[in-house]
């Protein structure tokens, strides 16, 4: 691919050290509950150390220049798995969230908690308070790695339909005044740009409801690596893989 090429369309690439690397790399961390299987461990030994892998590969995302990272944790569909699994998942929320914000802080990264929060237990609640005010205090311009936490694409594009249905029935705006803009607006992903690459690992190949219509011109990366095994190298081996498509946004 052309250099030039790496500048076309809304979302270039930054070039930090030797290559271009994406602005904004999204994950959908899979494989966790096989992960453990394969090791005869619980799967919430899985989604820990999956928790482990996320903590390594923000922070080196943040080494080599991606400005945004944003992973899939917990979707508005998970509340299906057993009870036990969905308590573990919030245990490990509730016992890693705060220090890993801590630990990420000490290296430049704001942790951010994205998604509708409302039905989550009121100690976490307060805990993404304090990860907030963790990543506030680096300021904007930070490197930002953001959990997505019941999530679901569809869930977030109702809830901006229905705030922007609320605007224009109170008349602060006209039907007219719904742009492309102004649902991205509404969106938990607001402050931030479209993923150019979306990575999903464990061999599956599906979007999963996830940043439904941020990914409209996302490259996706797959790859058969288990999540908790996912490394350095492998996030090197999809920058290398986006870095040689051609993105052309629709045009030629
Ligand atoms: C999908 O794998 C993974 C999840 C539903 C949970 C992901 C959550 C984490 C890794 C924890 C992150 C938490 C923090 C605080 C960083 P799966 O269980 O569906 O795997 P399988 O397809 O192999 O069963």
């Amino acid at each position: 691919m052309g250099i030039l090429n790496l500048f076309r369309g809304k979302a270039p690439a930054k070039i930090v050290g030797e290559r271009p690397v994406p602005r904004h790399i999204a994950v959908i961390m899979d494989g966790n509950g096989r992960w453990a299987k394969k090791r005869g461990m619980p799967r919430s030994a899985g989604h820990a150390v999956g928790a482990e892998t996320f903590r390594t590969i923000a922070t080196y995302c943040k080494d080599i220049g991606v400005q945004y990272f944003t992973v899939y944790a917990f979707s508005t569909e998970n509340w299906k798995r057993p009870k036990e699994e969905v308590d573990a998942l919030m245990d490990l929320f509730r016992k890693y969230l705060k220090e890993a914000a801590e630990t990420m802080f000490q290296r430049g990264v704001a942790v951010r908690v994205l998604g509708d929060l409302t039905p989550l237990p009121a100690d976490i609640h307060a805990q993404i308070e304090e990860v907030d005010a963790i990543a506030d205090k680096l300021g904007p311009d930070a490197a930002t790695a953001s959990l997505c936490i019941n999530y679901g694409g569809r869930d977030e594009i109702k809830n901006a339909v229905r705030a922007l249905a609320r605007e224009v029935k109170n008349g602060t705006i006209a039907p007219e005044d719904i742009t492309e803009d102004s649902i991205s607006a509404h969106l938990y992903t607001s402050h931030m740009p479209d993923p150019d690459l979306i990575i999903r690992p464990s061999g599956e190949i599906r979007t999963s409801n996830f940043l439904l219509w941020q990914s409209a011109y996302s490259e996706y990366y797959f790859t058969d690596v288990l999540w908790p095994d996912f490394s350095t190298a492998d996030m090197d081996e999809a920058i290398d893989a986006f870095n040689r498509r051609s993105r052309r946004f629709g045009g030629v």
